[in-house]
This record gives C-alpha cells, sequence and structure tokens, in this order.
C-alpha cells in the first residue's frame, strides 16, 4: 500500500511502513544522517536527520530516519529552524570528535567550525573519534548478524565494543562494521597473512583460494560454510573466491 503526503510542498508517495528520511532522499531532499542505514532498523541516536512535520494542523520537530510515512502529513526538511537545531546537534558531536574531517566538514556546513561543549572522557577503551552512533554494533547484529558488539556503560561512561575488554570470538573480521562507521574509526587492514579489525583487537589468518591468493578469513568461511550448510571447502574451491 502507497501512502501521499508532501515533503517540502512536493506532493511524493511511499511505501507504508517505510520512514520518512528514506522518502526524502529518494525525491532528492538532502537530509543529513550519522546513524542511519537503510539496511537495518532505525535507531536514532544522531538527532541530525530532524525535520518539520505537520500532522492535523500540529507541527512538531523530529527525527525522520525512524518516523513512518502517514497519509496527509506535511514534511519540511530544510527551514531556520532547523539548521539552528541540526548545528546545535553538531557541536555535540563535534564536541566528541573535533578532529574527524566528516564531522568538521558537515558541521562547517552549518556554520559550526568549534565546539562549546568539551570531549567526555573514555571509559575503558579508545573512544578517540567514536561519535556512539551506534551503527557498527546494529549492523554487526542485523546484517552480519555475529553480535561482536554491544553499547557498554552510562552516561559519559557510555562506550561501544566486544562485551568483554578481549578479543571478540564471535567477530568473523568481515569489515561491515569499519565500513559503516561515520568516522572511520575502526580500521581495517590486511597483512602478514592476517585480516585485523584494529579498533576490536580481533585478527584472522586469511584462506588462499585455489591459486594461492589470500581471499578471507578462514574463520568467516567457516561460518558462512556452517550457516548455509556447504561442505568445509566449499569456498577456497568456489570461483568467486579467486
Ligand atoms: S568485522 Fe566483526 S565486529 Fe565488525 S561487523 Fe564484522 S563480525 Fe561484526
Ligand atoms: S565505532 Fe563508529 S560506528 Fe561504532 S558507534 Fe563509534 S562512531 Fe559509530
Ligand atoms: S539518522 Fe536519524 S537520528 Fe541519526
Amino acid at each position: 500500500m502507497s501512502v501521499a503526503f508532501t515533503i517540502n510542498g512536493v506532493a511524493v508517495e511511499a511505501p507504508a511502513g517505510s520512514n520518512v528520511l528514506d522518502t526524502a532522499r529518494s525525491y532528492g531532499f538532502d537530509v543529513p544522517s550519522l546513524c542511519h542505514s537503510e539496511a537495518i532498523i532505525p535507531y536514532g541516536a544522531c538527532r541530525l536527520c530532524l525535520v518539520e512535520i505537520t500532522k492535523g494542523g500540529r507541527k512538531k520537530t523530529t527525527t525522520s530516519c525512524n518516523y513512518e510515512v502517514l497519509e496527509g502529513i506535511d514534511v519540511v526538511t530544510d527551514s531556520p529552524e532547523i539548521r539552528k537545531h541540526r548545528a546545535m546537534v553538531l557541536e555535540l558531536i563535534l564536541a566528541e570528535a573535533p578532529d574527524n574531517a566528516h564531522i568538521k566538514k558537515l558541521a562547517a556546513e552549518y556554520g559550526v567550525r568549534k565546539s562549546r561543549f568539551s570531549r567526555q572522557e573514555d571509559a575503558e577503551q579508545h573512544r578517540d573519534d567514536c561519535i556512539l552512533c551506534g551503527l557498527c554494533s546494529r549492523v554487526c547484529a542485523e546484517v552480519v548478524e555475529a553480535n561482536a558488539l554491544a553499547f557498554k556503560g552510562r552516561g559519559d561512561k557510555r562506550s561501544i565494543g566486544p562485551a568483554f575488554l578481549e578479543e571478540p570470538k564471535e567477530c568473523i573480521a568481515c569489515g561491515a562494521c569499519a565500513w559503516a562507521c561515520p568516522t572511520n574509526c575502526i580500521g581495517f587492514v590486511e597483512e602478514d597473512g592476517l585480516r585485523k579489525v584494529v579498533r576490536w583487537g580481533r585478527e584472522l589468518p586469511l584462506e588462499k583460494d585455489a591459486d594461492g591468493r589470500l581471499f578471507a578469513p578462514k574463520f568467516q568461511l567457516f561460518q558462512f560454510s556452517k550457516r548455509a550448510e556447504l561442505p568445509p571447502d566449499f569456498y577456497k574451491k568456489a570461483p568467486g573466491a579467486r
């Protein structure tokens, strides 16, 4: 079923159940975000995707990634008020990642070049540029289904990483979390026959294909084979492994 409404005065349609952010983007409207991926369930962590929504004559400012489309609503994705809210959100985020190029660029687009807030102290690990958006753990759980990461602690002690302060045994070193991370603070390298997910301290030996070339972690292939009920050497022999 399709839902009809307006975005910035333009009549739009979207499948029932979809969210305002994805719909706005699909119609070419630019809405910033730091914790959203179409591949996973919206979480509403960064609050950067704020828009104004008028429903039944009442207007409110709300996050668009987790707002389901509704018949007849009017959405505004940019206004002086929205820009003011986003600038405040970006100032808070900039405090957490003051040297990160992506965050600095985004903040500058909203006139924010310095933050009045100070960085929260790292509770137990290397917080560095982590803005606690949760994308890494959600991608790991919902897409990879490895469940290797989780939020820990509360308030200014909050951090994200393996459940225990040791190499996460569930991690298959697929790199999906590093790919999703908006501040690029996870680190993903291949060297010395190992694939390393730096931030989580995970190092796995790589498998060779039939031509002797390294191509994927042995543990990742083992897990994939097990999940799909394939022979243990299936990926080693597969043409796609070359
Ligand atoms: S690299 Fe490890 S922690 Fe990151 S998404 Fe893959 S399994 Fe999860
Ligand atoms: S490590 Fe990256 S993806 Fe994970 S919460 Fe921090 S900023 Fe987000
Ligand atoms: S993208 Fe909506 S809150 Fe982060």
